[in-house]
C-alpha cells in the first residue's frame, strides 16, 4: 500500500491539501499580521512545517520497524514537540498511532482547534498521559515536558538559539524509554552511544532495549 509514496495519487492530494493549510498558517505568521502568542522569536523558531511526504516516508519506515518486532503502532504514542497546527498529529493518528502535540504558541494551538478541531490541554510541567484515539496539544514549553513515556518521538526545528536546541535534545535522549524511536529532523546535538539508526536510509533513530544476560 505504501510503495512508490512520491508517484502516489493519493499523497500528492494530501500534500496539496495540507500544504495550503499550512501555508496559509505560516503566511499569516510572516506578514505580520498576526503574532504568535507567548512565544520569544529570538530563541524559538515560529510555525516552519516540515514536508509532508518525508514525513509519511519516515512514519512508514518506524510502522515496518515497529510490526518486524512484533508490536502494534497503537501501543507507541506519537509526540511531535513543537507541533504548530497539528498536521503531524492527524497523519500519525491515520497511521495508527495515539498523538499528542506540545506547542508554546496558543495562536497555532486555535488554529488547530478551527483546521482540524484538535483539542487542547494547559499544562505548565510534567507528563501527559494519553488512551483516547483523537488527538490533543499541550500548551507547553518543550524544555519542561517529561519524555519517558511515548513510542515515538518527532521534532523539527523548535530552537533558533543553538544552546537551547542541544539541551532539548538532550533531554529527549536522556530520558526516551528503551524501546522507543526518535526522529530528529535537522538535529543539533550529538547522538549518545545508546541510541542508534534502525537503517541506513530513513533517519529514524531508536534506543534498543538491553537484552538480559
Ligand atoms: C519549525 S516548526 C515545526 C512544526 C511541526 N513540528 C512540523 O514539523 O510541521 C517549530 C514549532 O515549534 C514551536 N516551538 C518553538 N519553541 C517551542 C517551545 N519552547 N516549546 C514548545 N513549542 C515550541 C513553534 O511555535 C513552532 O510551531
Amino acid at each position: 500500500m505504501y510503495t512508490n509514496l512520491k508517484n502516489s495519487v493519493l499523497v500528492t492530494a494530501l500534500e496539496e491539501l495540507v500544504g495550503t493549510i499550512e501555508s496559509d498558517a505560516c503566511s499569516i505568521l510572516a506578514s505580520g499580521k498576526v503574532v504568535g502568542e507567548g512565544i520569544d522569536y529570538h530563541k524559538s523558531y515560529g510555525f516552519v512545517p516540515f514536508n509532508v511526504t518525508s514525513f509519511i516516508e519516515t512514519m512508514v519506515a518506524v510502522v515496518r520497524h515497529i510490526r518486524k518486532q512484533g508490536c502494534n503502532p497503537w501501543d507507541f504514542t506519537f509526540l511531535d514537540a513543537g507541533c504548530g497546527i497539528g498536521t503531524k498529529l492527524i497523519l500519525a493518528e491515520s497511521m495508527g498511532f495515539p498523538a499528542i502535540g506540545l506547542e508554546i504558541d496558543q495562536k497555532m494551538i486555535r488554529r488547530a482547534k478551527r483546521q482540524y478541531g484538535i483539542r487542547s490541554l494547559k499544562v505548565s510541567k510534567g507528563r501527559i498521559f494519553r488512551s483516547a484515539r483523537t488527538p490533543v496539544i499541550v500548551n507547553q514549553d518543550v524544555l519542561k515536558h517529561h519524555y519517558d513515556h511515548y513510542g515515538v518521538i518527532f521534532f523539527y526545528c523548535p530552537f533558533r538559539n543553538d544552546e537551547l536546541e542541544s539541551e532539548f535534545e538532550q533531554r529527549v535522549y536522556e530520558q526516551m524509554l528503551p524501546g522507543s524511536y526518535v526522529i530528529p529532523r535537522m538535529h543539533q546535538s550529538e547522538l549518545p552511544q545508546s541510541i542508534k539508526p534502525i537503517d541506513n536510509r530513513s533517519r529514524v533513530y531508536w534506543k534498543p532495549k538491553r537484552r538480559r544476560s
